[in-house]
């Protein structure tokens, strides 16, 4: 029997962020027979199941590294059978997934980054700073290093960096401070403690002046170290980029800076001419592959928003290949 979770209940919405215009941008470009649509951050299907409707000659490759919302996901597409393929990978081992699925070139993919509702809701994942859980972390469940290891171990300095680097924390030394000082008592094992420490680090003035929750920038870097999520996007654009057919479409959306400078810079060199600068003709073969389909990153709307909180902070980028690579298949 299949253990019911709250993906099962129907009273809990997953909207999935900026869906129309994902699904808009994607479509032409799975419009004949035998299409391959990679979706690289399956997550509960939502995108995939709207694309797979709308393009009925589409065939997906779903990949996730949470084993969970696999699970979720092959439910929820049962009913397009053998059009589907499952993978639990990391998005950035996309060349040896295609290669093992028999698929050389791809014509679409999303890469919907950071977190699903599942796993922010799930309070055992450890990802939510508002409920006390495990500090776990992990989107795969196999890996070894938790966010308690990374507390509980890094030095100093390194937790510094990570909380500066990956969560734009600008009072990283006072609250590594406190951490330390903490994990000398004991180590760190649940939320709820490590929250308390963030909020007693930060001078009452700093606390008033901050947006959002104390310990959501913490919370972000403590989460892109333990899945290397950075390193894992970076990895993958590159193949992305080289598998694309001629006319195939990519969609990433992202949810903050640090992701979207990453998207924003390989785009925006793969769609520059290839000549060196100053050259007043640029010769076909140094022409850029590929064109940016949005002009700086496309936002959600409004409505989308107030319907979608979880919207807010989408940075939608797509790109598409205009010219084959040397020695493309099609
Ligand atoms: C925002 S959710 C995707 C939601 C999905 N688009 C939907 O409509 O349900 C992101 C998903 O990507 C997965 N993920 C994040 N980074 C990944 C990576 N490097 N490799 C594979 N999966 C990843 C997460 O486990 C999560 O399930």
């Amino acid at each position: 029997m299949v253990e019911q979770g709250p993906e099962d209940d129907p009273t809990v919405l997953h909207v999935p962020v900026m869906a129309g215009a994902v699904a808009e941008r994607l479509a032409p470009a799975l419009d004949r027979p035998d299409a391959v649509y990679v979706d690289g951050t399956l997550g509960m299907a939502g995108h995939a199941c709207l694309i797979l409707d709308r393009c009925p000659q589409a065939v997906l490759v779903g990949i996730d590294q949470d084993a969970e919302a696999l699970d979720v996901a092959g439910r929820r597409l049962a009913r397009f059978g053998s059009r589907v393929r499952l993978v639990q990978a990391r998005f950035d081992d996309l060349g040896r997934i295609l290669d093992d699925a028999g698929v050389t070139h791809l014509d679409a993919m999303l890469l919907d980054l950071g977190l699903s509702s599942l796993q922010i809701d799930r309070a055992a994942r450890g990802f939510a700073y508002r409920v006390d859980a495990p500090l776990d972390m992990r989107m795969d469940t196999r890996g070894t290093l938790t966010a308690a290891d990374v507390l509980n171990t890094y030095p100093p300095a390194e937790l510094v960096r990570i909380l500066r680097e990956y969560g734009e924390e600008r009072q990283a030394q006072r609250i590594v401070r406190a951490i330390v000082a903490e994990r000398g008592h004991a180590p760190f094992t649940t939320s709820a403690r490590l929250v308390q420490t963030i909020i007693s680090a930060l001078p009452a003035a700093v606390r008033g002046r901050q947006s959002g929750h104390p310990a959501r920038r913490v919370f972000q870097a403590l989460r892109i170290e333990v899945n290397g999520e950075l390193d894992a996007l970076a990895g993958v654009l590159p193949v992305m980029l080289e598998r694309m057919n001629q006319h195939a479409r990519a969609a990433v959306l992202a949810y903050h800076s640090l992701e979207d400078r990453i998207v924003k810079r390989a785009f925006a060199e793969a769609a520059s001419d290839l000549a060196p600068a100053g050259l007043p003709v640029v010769p076909e073969h140094l022409l850029a592959r590929f064109t940016l389909l949005t002009r700086g990153a496309q936002r959600p709307t409004a409505e989308e928003i107030a319907k979608n909180p979880r919207a807010a902070s989408a940075r939608l980028r797509v790109i598409e290949r205009v010219r084959p690579s040397t020695g493309e298949a099609r």
